[in-house]
């Protein structure tokens, strides 16, 4: 009876998209209603969560665009600002989560999600971001690229993090109403809103500088949340200045599409974060860039570099009033951490205490790669989706599966993220599996 009245308000929402033609939503919920029992890819079996009173026990889905988001984690497996037994703020020598499970995707074939609104397939970035829901939701995978079926083994899970400030831009209002509409009780944190209420705990002078994907960029998400969350704060206005960089992602990760030297690609990007901040300095009044979001994933691998940069440009005597003599930085990793603690209390769905595995097998990765099945494929040189057919697919090929999700291991990854994951995010090194 609850499947039925599931279904039928599936349809009516699918309904309420058609008529407001948004053909993203609209053809992801009729895809769902038409494989309730989640057996074909984008779809999750509906009974997981019709059939459970108490999600306490699932693990908590986290999902990026591709490594970066392993930041995220890393920030979620080490946190310590709250006691676990009591709720209060403060450290008790207990990581946070560790009674919790995760299970990461990173939807590595498909990134740089930064770049598909530039190319104007913003529509597309919508639909892989509820995609990347779904999988999370569901039980499906392929235990190998070429294996001949897929696995169907995955748990669902219980919360869902966008780890990818790019998929919070463009798809947290998205997944929270598909979620809302498919009947499915998960809450939804985003890396943005964190971030910008992690500004509360720094300094209230001087300005705010953003860096990003030019996506994020695009999206105004950072300027606006930011002085929404100050104002709900009782703040004034802040000055904020984004610079959205299309390649920084891409350099950090290794990507060889991407192979200008990390220093230079930060010096160039950080010089055009002040020169936007000067070029916007309005009557006169220098407000000097003191608060830095790393609004990307990949950018808190690169603080250092970043740091040295503004130190850098501060020598030039006409950029030096525009950067403050010392910088905060702000990780939206960390304050997404006590969000998720947060309203994992606040939901009382908390892992009882006593439930941890041991370590080793308790969190589970995994990321996409393109179809070794799908023959005609256009792959790059570098063995990943060619970038002109990457960027210009359509919306609504639900019966396409041009990458698989597979698991994420150690031997697995391109040998650069595999070094800056072992040597930068150490808890998640140790939780990676092998091979
Ligand atoms: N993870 C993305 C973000 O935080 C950066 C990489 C991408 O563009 O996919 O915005």
């Amino acid at each position: 009876m609850r499947l039925r009245l599931i279904w039928l308000g599936v349809s009516f929402f699918a309904a309420a998209f058609a008529q407001a033609g948004d053909a993203v939503l609209e053809g992801l919920t009729a895809h769902v209603a038409e494989h309730p029992d989640g057996g074909a890819a984008f779809s999750f079996p509906r009974a997981a969560y019709a059939k459970r009173a108490d999600l306490a026990g699932l693990p908590i889905g986290v999902f990026d665009s591709g490594i970066g988001g392993l930041t995220v984690l890393e920030a979620l497996l080490k946190a310590d600002v709250f006691h676990n037994d009591n709720l209060q703020p403060g450290a008790d020598g207990r990581p946070d989560f560790v009674e919790e499970r995760f299970i990461y995707l990173g939807d590595q074939a498909n990134m740089p999600y930064g770049n598909y609104p530039s190319s104007g397939r913003t529509d597309y970035l919508r639909e892989l971001i509820l995609k990347d829901a779904l999988f999370l939701l569901g039980n499906r995978y392929w235990p190998k690229a070429d294996a001949p079926q897929p696995s169907f083994d995955k748990p669902p899970v219980k919360a869902l993090v966008i780890a990818c400030n790019t998929a919070t831009a463009y798809g947290l209002e998205d997944v929270r109403a598909a979620a809302k509409e498919w009947g499915v009780p998960v809450f939804v944190v985003g890396v943005v809103e964190a971030g910008a209420r992690g500004l509360l705990q720094a300094p209230e002078d001087g300005a705010v500088g953003v860096l990003a994907t030019v996506g994020t960029c695009s999206s105004e998400v950072y300027p606006k949340t930011i002085q929404r969350t100050l104002g709900l704060a009782g703040r004034g206005i802040a000055r904020v200045t984004q610079f959205g960089s299309a390649r920084l992602a891409g350099v950090i990760e290794g990507d060889p599409a991407f192979d200008t030297e990390l220093k230079v690609q930060v010096a160039g990007d950080v010089r055009g974060l002040v020169e936007a901040h000067r070029a916007a300095r309005s009557g006169g009044q220098v407000v000097p860039l003191k608060k830095v979001m790393l609004g990307c994933t990949h950018f808190p691998l690169a603080i250092g570099e970043i740091d040295a940069a503004f130190g850098k440009l501060r020598e030039d005597p006409d950029l030096a009033p525009f950067i403050a003599a010392t910088r905060d930085y702000i990780n939206p990793a960390e304050w997404t951490a006590r969000e998720l603690f947060r309203e994992l209390a606040r939901a009382r769905q908390r892992r009882p205490a006593g439930n941890a595995a041991a370590t080793g097998d308790r969190h589970r990765f995994f990321m996409s790669v393109p179809n070794p099945a799908d023959k005609a494929l256009p792959l790059a040189e570098s063995g990943g989706l060619e970038p002109s057919y990457k960027y210009g697919r359509e919306v609504g090929r639900l019966g396409v599966e041009d990458t698989r999700v597979v698991p994420m291991t150690r031997a697995g990854l391109p040998a650069v993220s595999r070094r800056l994951v072992e040597e930068k995010l150490p808890a998640v090194w140790e939780h990676l599996p092998a091979e």
